[in-house]
């Protein structure tokens, strides 16, 4: 059935202005003033609204064997969940560990999510073993449209590569012309700061950042560009969290790296302080890396502004209470990660653009126009254009709320964020053309998630010792 959306002000990364959109076959196929609509068009009313193109999540953990357990969601409920607070299409991490089979793993992931995702999704790729099989199993997961891979420079045996397999992956990725995302902390420093703080009889959550501090990221980042640069690569920087590894980040990319960046939800708005507090309280906000102290969020949203953080992601991975207190011993077997899904834009909004001086159209770009560009989807996402897909997210800007676990969607039985106001939520959002959700309410089809495959689209590098 046709769609037609009147009288909102549709605001893209690059514009705004006041039109109608029209929809036919899940795709936009008009956008103008006054548009008619034919018998039997479906017509939604969006006056006093904001229209964004559908969200996208570049960096989410849905399925995810880690630390002894598996994360809590599954697709059904990461994906109508992240509806819910207008994300659209989410990126999940592929992430078999060191031990297991690539391609068995990605078939995995995949089996997981078909069928139940109620919003579009990609994957990304974790390479956490390089060796001949593995690099055949890759051209074949690309082949199959999963163009990008993710590293681990963290978690030793299990999903972290070695320099060796960095460097192999990077060249792979080069040659393929394919993105490879990386997660930036030095392993050894901290297995060794670990051991050290457990020695001392150390074990409670306020010990995990200090046992993988600032200067740790900072090391991976600036190890991670480096290969980058000798690879010829493209790489992208997951979840960077402080003032020293965005130096090192914006050191590369002055000097010409292809480097990109990500920062996440909690490391905006969440400090280390409440992973301090005592307890589980404390557990439920362990992540890695680390909520830092309080002084880099400025840095953070300055560099958002600046579009030096490119984008903004959650790195959702939630744990229940009972799963953190695995590590109830030992803040080393806490279950690493932090729910978000649900919570990104509306928080973004809320205390970027509303309250933060950050700019709209960037606020556009960093959560949808510039993942989908580094990964291989626009302009069939992150856009609002004739021949784009119908996702769409009606914004009301006067909605008032306060984020909660009693009334989030997510499965987990705590929020990250709980008792943050928010100042802004979906009204209606639509996955290619189909209304999925109407003020807070899951009303769409719970299947109606697709994979998107993606072609390499950077340029391909062999590496050379003299390149
Ligand atoms: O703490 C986190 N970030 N958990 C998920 C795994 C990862 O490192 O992204
Ligand atoms: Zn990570
Ligand atoms: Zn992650």
């Amino acid at each position: 059935m046709a769609l037609l959306i009147k009288g909102g002000e549709i605001v893209t990364a690059e514009t705004r202005a006041r039109a109608d959109i029209f929809i036919e076959d899940e795709t936009i196929t008009a956008i103008g003033p006054a548009l008619s609509a034919p018998l039997g068009t479906e017509v939604i009313d969006a006056t006093g609204r904001l229209i964004f193109p559908g969200f996208i999540d570049p960096h989410v953990h849905i399925h995810l064997p880690f630390m002894a357990t598996f994360a809590k969601d599954n697709h059904a409920t990461a994906s109508v969940s992240g509806l819910i607070g207008g994300t659209t299409t989410f990126i999940e991490m592929v992430c078999p560990s060191r031990n297991e089979d690539a391609l068995e793993g990605y078939s995995t992931w995949k089996q997981k999510a078909e069928g139940h995702s109620a919003c579009d999704y990609a994957f990304h790729m974790a390479v956490t073993r390089y060796d001949e099989k593995t690099e055949a199993q890759l051209r074949e997961i690309v082949a199959d449209g999963t163009a990008s891979f993710k590293i681990f420079l963290s978690y030793k045996n299990f999903f972290g590569v070695t320099d060796e397999e960095m460097f192999q992956t990077l060249k792979l990725a080069a040659s393929l012309g394919v993105i490879t995302t990386a997660h930036c902390e030095n392993a050894e420093l901290v297995g060794q700061l670990q051991q050290l703080l457990r020695a001392e009889g150390k074990t409670g959550p306020e010990w995990h950042e200090p046992s993988r501090p600032e200067a740790v990221e900072a090391e991976g980042t600036t190890r991670f560009a480096t290969f980058v640069e000798q690879t010829g690569a493209t790489g992208y920087v997951v979840h960077l969290s402080c003032g020293p590894a965005l130096r090192a980040a914006v050191e590369a990319k002055l000097r010409g790296v292809n480097l990109f960046v990500e920062s996440v939800l909690p490391h905006f708005l969440l400090d280390k302080t409440y992973a301090e507090r005592p307890g589980v309280e404390g557990m439920k906000h362990v992540m890695s890396p680390p909520l830092r102290d309080k002084r880099n969020q400025a840095l953070l949203w300055s560099a958002l502004k600046a579009g030096i953080i490119d984008t903004v992601g959650t790195d959702h991975c939630p744990f229940d209470t009972e799963q953190k207190l695995l590590g109830a011993n030992a803040f080393t077997q806490i279950p690493n990660g932090i729910p978000g899904i649900e919570d990104r834009v509306n928080l973004m909004y809320t205390y970027g653009v509303k309250r933060g001086g950050l700019n709209i159209h960037r606020f556009v770009d960093a959560l949808s126009t510039r993942a989908a560009k580094l990964f291989g989807l626009y302009p069939r996402k992150g856009t609002i254009a004739v021949g784009s897909d119908a996702d769409l997210v009606i914004y009301d800007p006067e909605y008032r709320g306060t984020i909660s676990a009693a009334t989030q969607h997510g499965i987990n039985d705590y929020s990250g964020f709980e008792g943050f106001a928010i100042e802004g939520r979906p009204s209606v959002v639509t996955v290619r053309g189909k209304v999925q959700v109407r003020d807070g309410v899951f009303v769409g089809e719970p299947a109606r998630g697709r994979m998107l495959r993606r072609k390499p689209h950077y340029a391909k590098q062999e590496v050379t010792h003299a390149s």
